[in-house]
């Protein structure tokens, strides 16, 4: 197994989940896990303050900056941006069907649209080093059959770009909410199946619905990586075991408190740069999940952080009871 800087298991890119203090904490779990920013637009990155969208902490790699955006120049521009801030890969989102993406004419919609992907990709990948990739949907309203997938496959992979992540569902760009499409319409993992099939020169990654490691692994057998979502902001701790599980590496990290506590000396320097507590502790919450004694973590977390004057002692209090009662699991 190759396991330097692999793909073989990525964390999703989510809006207001996948900041730089979520993935800090991330990495301090796993070493190998692929991670991905929330997306960013062309036009909030190139109206100034570049450092508010890409600015990280150097222990996060690999770690690819996620763009949404149609325009071949400005996404050039962009994806310079995050080349020059150290990302390790460009990602174009063509998933998400949120209204407010559709009226920029960008995400799930830029799937009827390969030709103007290909630009896109075509053009960043002029101006960058590292990769260029892309998420996609199985399919957009009618736009639903491999034929089209395959086709819109195969004109993006020809400018350039070798790695897709597909999430496996089509979105219905009218009449569903992003919630509801990434729910209401069936998970067809054989068609992510189909297209590594008919192109195996392809890197072709599996996402949606993946809910543990088992899942991931029987899932992704046969493909070239897996991506988990929601189950890793939920439930972090799932990747304590990744890298063992994934990439052959044994030196696995074993005890939660440990890592929040590591993850609280960089959560100090940051309030002392002014970021706010609750933007600390949110990744934290669902650090016990599973464990008894979970929900009143959580709970503590919520109630006391909002209280003037808090500072991370909160989280330090929160763990007095795991300090007593040490967990391995
Ligand atoms: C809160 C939230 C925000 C999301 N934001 C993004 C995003 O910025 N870019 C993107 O490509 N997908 C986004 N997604 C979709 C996820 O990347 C992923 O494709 C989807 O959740 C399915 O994977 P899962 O079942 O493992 O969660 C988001 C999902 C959630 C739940």
């Amino acid at each position: 197994m190759n396991t330097a800087f692999s793909r073989r298991f990525c964390v999703a890119p989510m809006l207001d989940c996948t900041d730089r203090h979520a993935r800090h904490l991330m990495r301090l779990i796993s070493r190998h896990a692929w991670l991905y920013t929330e997306m960013v637009t062309t036009g909030a990155l190139l109206r100034g303050q570049p450092e508010r969208h890409l600015a990280h902490s150097v222990i996060q790699h690999p770690v690819a900056l996620q763009l949404g955006g149609s325009d071949p120049a400005a996404l050039a521009r962009c994806a310079r941006l995050g080349e020059d801030w150290g990302f390790d890969e460009i990602n174009l989102n063509v998933g998400c069907p949120s209204d407010r993406v559709q009226g920029g004419r960008f995400g799930a919609c830029l799937m009827a649209e390969p030709a103007l992907v290909a630009d896109c990709v075509a053009a960043m990948q002029a101006v960058v080093r590292i990769p260029v990739t892309v998420k996609t949907r199985l399919g957009i309203d009618d736009l639903d059959h491999d034929e089209h997938l395959h086709r819109f496959i195969g004109t993006v992979a020809a400018s350039g770009c070798r790695t897709f992540v597909l999430h496996a569902r089509k979105a219905w760009l009218q009449g569903l909410s992003p919630h509801e499409n990434r729910t209401v319409p069936p998970l067809q993992y054989a068609r992510v199946h189909g297209v590594k099939a008919a192109m195996p020169h392809l890197e072709i990654i599996l996402n949606g619905g993946l809910t543990d490691l088992d899942a991931a692994l029987a899932a992704g057998a046969g493909l070239d990586g897996v991506m988990l979502g929601r189950a890793v902001y939920d439930s972090p701790w799932l990747l304590a075991e990744v890298d063992t599980r994934f990439y052959g590496d044994d030196r696995t990290v074993v005890d939660r408190v440990a890592v929040i506590e590591a993850y609280g000396a960089y959560a100090r320097a940051e309030l002392a740069a002014g970021t706010p507590l609750n933007a600390l502790t949110r990744p934290l919450l669902g650090m016990f999940n599973g464990l008894p004694g979970a929900r009143a973590f959580r709970r503590h977390l919520s109630e006391q952080v909002c209280r003037p004057g808090a500072g991370w002692s909160v989280v330090a209090q929160a763990l007095d009871p795991w300090r007593a009662a040490p967990l391995s699991a």
